[in-house]
C-alpha cells in the first residue's frame, strides 16, 4: 500500500455518520497503511464542546469492533483532536488555520488536507468558503479536497447554488461529492462485467435486452430521521442521486480508459440522453406512495416527528429512458422504497426471447421459454444470477428454466471495503471515478425536478401500500401496461 500522508478536518465530527462510518473507514485505512501512521492527524470540529480526551474516547468506541487491541485503537486516536466551531462565525475559522498549520508541521504531512463536511446541507457553502477566506487551504504544494456528503441541494437551483458557493474556494477537481452507493463492490462490479466481457457487452442494447430493471428497497421505515427525511422524499432521498447513479452506469458507453474523467465523460453523456419528461409523461411513467399501517407497524403520517397529513412520498417507481442508439424502445423500470418486504438491492436485466421458439413449433404447443435474466445482487449479497433456458434432463425435449449463479465467497467478502473506507481512499489517491461529478449532479436535478414539480401540484391518495409489501399496485400496473413485469415481486 501506498501510504498518503494528509491532515484531515472533518466537520460533523461528533456526527451520527462520523462515528457510524468515518473513524471506522479512516481507521481501516489506518490498519491497511493507506493512511500513513506517522504523519495523518484529524482536527474534528462540532459546536458541542469537547476536549480532546471525549473526541479520543468516542473514536476508541466507534472503531473498537474492528481493531485487533485497545492499545492499537488508542494509539490511532491518539492523532484526534477536536475544536468547537461555529461554522457561521469567521473567527474560528483564524483559529483552525493555526492549529492546521501547527499540526501539519507537528505530524510532516505534506501541506496535504483533506476537509469532510458531513453536517446540515445548509452550511456547506458557508463551510467552503470560509475555509478558503480564513486560510485553511495549505498553499505550500500538497493538495487540498473536499469531500462532501449528501445531499447536493434539493433540486437544480439549490444544488447551483452550493456549487457556486463551493466553486469559490475549490475547482471542481477538487470536488468530491460523496453518493456510496458508487463505493458498492457489486455497482462496480457492473463496469468489470460490462467491460471486460465481450460476450456481455456485445449483447448490452436493445438488438437484445428487452428492459432493465433497478430496484433499491428497504425494510425499515423512517426510524427517527423524519426531521430530514419528510422534507425530503424517496424521489430525493433515493432517486435523484443513488438510483440515477446505477442506471448511469448501466446505459453509458465504453469509456476510452477506466481513468475518472474518460468514465464521467461517458456517464455524463449518457445523462445527457436521458429523457427529461413533459407533466404528461411524468403523470403516466411515475408512481408514488407512502406507507400505511400494518399490525403493530403505525402508518407513516403517524410516524415521529412526521406530520400527520404528510404528503412526502416515501416510495418511488418510475419508467427512465435513454434516446440514443444503444437504448431506442429499451425501458429502465426503476423503484425503490422504505417499508418494503425486504432490504435489498438488485438489478435484473432482461433479455429478449428468442424470434422463433423451435421447440413449440415442433410439438405445436405455446412456448415454454422464459426471458434469460441477468440479475446482479447489490446487497445484502454480493451475488450474480444468470436465468437461461436449459433441457429437462430425460426423453423429449422439454424446456426448463436453468441458473448459473456466482456468490462472493467468505474470503472475497473479508476483503471487500465498506463504502465509506473505499471512496475516502479514492479521495486520498486523487481518484474521483466514484464520486459525482457536477455535470452528473446538475443533470439528475432537472430529471427529477419536473417530476417533483407534478407531484407538488397533485393530490395524492395516500396512504397506498402496505408494509411488507413491494409498493402500491401502481408500480405493477407501470409494467402490465407494457406488457411486462417485475422480475422479483413478493
Ligand atoms: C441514504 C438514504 O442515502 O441511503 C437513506 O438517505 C437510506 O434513507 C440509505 O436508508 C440506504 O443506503 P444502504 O447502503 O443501506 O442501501
Amino acid at each position: 500500500a501506498t501510504a498518503t500522508r494528509a491532515l484531515f478536518m472533518l466537520f460533523g465530527a461528533t456526527g451520527d455518520l462520523a462515528k457510524r462510518k468515518l473513524y471506522p473507514s479512516i481507521f481501516n485505512l489506518y490498519k491497511k497503511g493507506y493512511v500513513d501512521n506517522d504523519h495523518f492527524a484529524l482536527i474534528g470540529t462540532g459546536r458541542r464542546e469537547w476536549s480532546d480526551d471525549t473526541f479520543r474516547d468516542v473514536i476508541v468506541e466507534s472503531v473498537s469492533a474492528n481493531a485487533d487491541s485497545e492499545e492499537q485503537a488508542k494509539s490511532f486516536a491518539s492523532h484526534f483532536y477536536y475544536m468547537a466551531h461555529d461554522v457561521t462565525n469567521p473567527e474560528h475559522y483564524d483559529a483552525l488555520s493555526d492549529y492546521a498549520n501547527k499540526l501539519d508541521q507537528q505530524y510532516d504531512t505534506n501541506g496535504n488536507r483533506i476537509f469532510y463536511i458531513s453536517m446540515a446541507p445548509n452550511f456547506f457553502g458557508t463551510v467552503a468558503q470560509n475555509l478558503k477566506a480564513h486560510n485553511c487551504l495549505s498553499d505550500n504544494g500538497g493538495f487540498n479536497r473536499l469531500i462532501i456528503e449528501k445531499p447536493f441541494g434539493r433540486d437544480y437551483d439549490s444544488a447551483e447554488e452550493l456549487n457556486n458557493a463551493l466553486g469559490k474556494s475549490f475547482n471542481e477537481d477538487q470536488v468530491y461529492r460523496i453518493d456510496h452507493y458508487l463505493g458498492k463492490e457489486m455497482v462496480q462490479n457492473v463496469l468489470a462485467l460490462r467491460f471486460g466481457n465481450p460476450l456481455v457487452e456485445g449483447i448490452w442494447n436493445n438488438e437484445y435486452i428487452d428492459n432493465i430493471q433497478v430496484t433499491l428497497a428497504e425494510k425499515l421505515g423512517v426510524e427517527e430521521r423524519a426531521g430530514y427525511y419528510d422534507g425530503s422524499g424517496a424521489l430525493r432521498d433515493m432517486v435523484q442521486n443513488h438510483t440515477i447513479q446505477m442506471l448511469t452506469i448501466l446505459a453509458m458507453e465504453d469509456p476510452i480508459s477506466f481513468k475518472d474523467v474518460d468514465i464521467r465523460r461517458e456517464k455524463i453523456r449518457a445523462l445527457k440522453s436521458m429523457r427529461v419528461y413533459t407533466e404528461d409523461e411524468v403523470r403516466k411513467n411515475f408512481v408514488r406512495g407512502q406507507y400505511g399501517a400494518n399490525g403493530d407497524q403505525l402508518d407513516y403520517r403517524h410516524e415521529d416527528n412526521v406530520p400527520t397529513d404528510s404528503i412526502t412520498e416515501t416510495y418511488v417507481a418510475g419508467k427512465v429512458l435513454f434516446e440514443n442508439k444503444r437504448w431506442k424502445n429499451v425501458p429502465f423500470y426503476i423503484r425503490t422504497g422504505k417499508m418494503l418486504s425486504d432490504k435489498f438491492t438488485r438489478i435484473d436485466v432482461v433479455f429478449k426471447k428468442p424470434l422463433i421458439d423451435v421447440f413449440a413449433a415442433a410439438k405445436g404447443s405455446e412456448s415454454e421459454l422464459n426471458n434469460n435474466v441477468l440479475t446482479l445482487f447489490v446487497d445484502p449479497v454480493n451475488k450474480i444470477i444468470l436465468r437461461l433456458n436449459g433441457k429437462k434432463a430425460g426423453q423429449g425435449m422439454e424446456m426448463q428454466p436453468i441458473e448459473l449463479t456466482h456468490t462472493q465467497s467468505d474470503e472475497e467478502k473479508a476483503v471487500t471495503p465498506e463504502p465509506y473506507e473505499r471512496l475516502i481512499h479514492d479521495a486520498i489517491l486523487g481518484n474521483a471515478t466514484n464520486f459525482a461529478s457536477w455535470d452528473e449532479v446538475s443533470r439528475a436535478w432537472e430529471f427529477a425536478d419536473v417530476i417533483r414539480q407534478v407531484w407538488d401540484k397533485d393530490q395524492p391518495d395516500f396512504p397506498n401500500y402496505t408494509p411488507g409489501s413491494m409498493g402500491p399496485d401502481a408500480a405493477d400496473e407501470l409494467l402490465e401496461r407494457d406488457g411486462r413485469a417485475w422480475v422479483f415481486n413478493s
